[in-house]
């Protein structure tokens, strides 16, 4: 199963959130990273790295912005909102070439050990229903976003008719945060 969470790095004092979609099993983690994003950059050199689990809105977030209030273990940034945090050493680096709808990219497979985690005091809320459709809209946005991918005309408009579809639906069930979030995605791909 694919694990929806914030993978957060620091290189040359620069800290960086992204949301990934990981694979946890035991103490080991697996993700594929695109080449051309921080996370990748980093991670190319930068052996330690946090794994959040956070609240969807933390994912839509994390997808546009890369300043958080961090805090830190063994110079290893994690998020406050997490509920939990798995620190990773990087063990093992893949280099893969995929050919696939998204056009030829550079893939890294990454794989790392668990060196620690730690349990906040996060509650979780209520789930709204605007919460599932901003995820949505971060997976759409990064790729409509993400100038290395070649999509076709015709999944393009099926992309920015889903953002608008989705981004309806947060309008109705939101509050004004996740529809200011949705908003932001609409905006920056031109389609507001
Ligand atoms: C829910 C979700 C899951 C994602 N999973 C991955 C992934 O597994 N690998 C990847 O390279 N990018 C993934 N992305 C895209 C990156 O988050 C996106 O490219 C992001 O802009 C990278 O940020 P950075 O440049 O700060 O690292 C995902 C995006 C979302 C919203």
């Amino acid at each position: 199963m694919i694990n929806e969470v914030v993978v957060a790095t620091r290189k040359d004092n620069r800290d960086n959130k992204a949301p990934i979609g990981v694979y946890l099993k035991d103490k080991k983690v697996i993700m594929h990273l695109f080449s051309g994003s921080h996370t990748y950059e980093n991670l190319l050199t930068e052996d330690y790295f946090s794994v959040n689990v956070v609240p969807p809105i933390e994912i839509a977030k994390a997808v546009l912005y890369d300043d958080d209030n961090y805090l830190y273990y063994k110079n290893i940034p994690y998020l406050k909102s997490s509920y939990y945090v798995i620190f990773y050493k990087v063990v093992k680096r893949k280099f893969v070439n995929r050919d696939d709808k998204f056009g030829k990219h550079e893939l890294m497979i990454l794989e790392g050990e668990e060196i620690n985690r730690i349990y906040l005091n996060n509650i979780p809320e209520p789930y709204n229903r605007a919460d599932g459709l901003l995820v949505e809209m971060a997976v759409i946005y990064s790729r409509l976003s993400n100038k290395n991918l070649k999509i076709d005309e015709k999944t393009r408009k099926e992309m920015e008719n889903d953002m608008k579809k989705y981004f309806s639906i947060v309008k109705k069930v939101g509050d004004r945060e996740r529809k200011h979030l949705a908003e932001i995605m609409l905006k920056n791909l031109n389609l507001f």
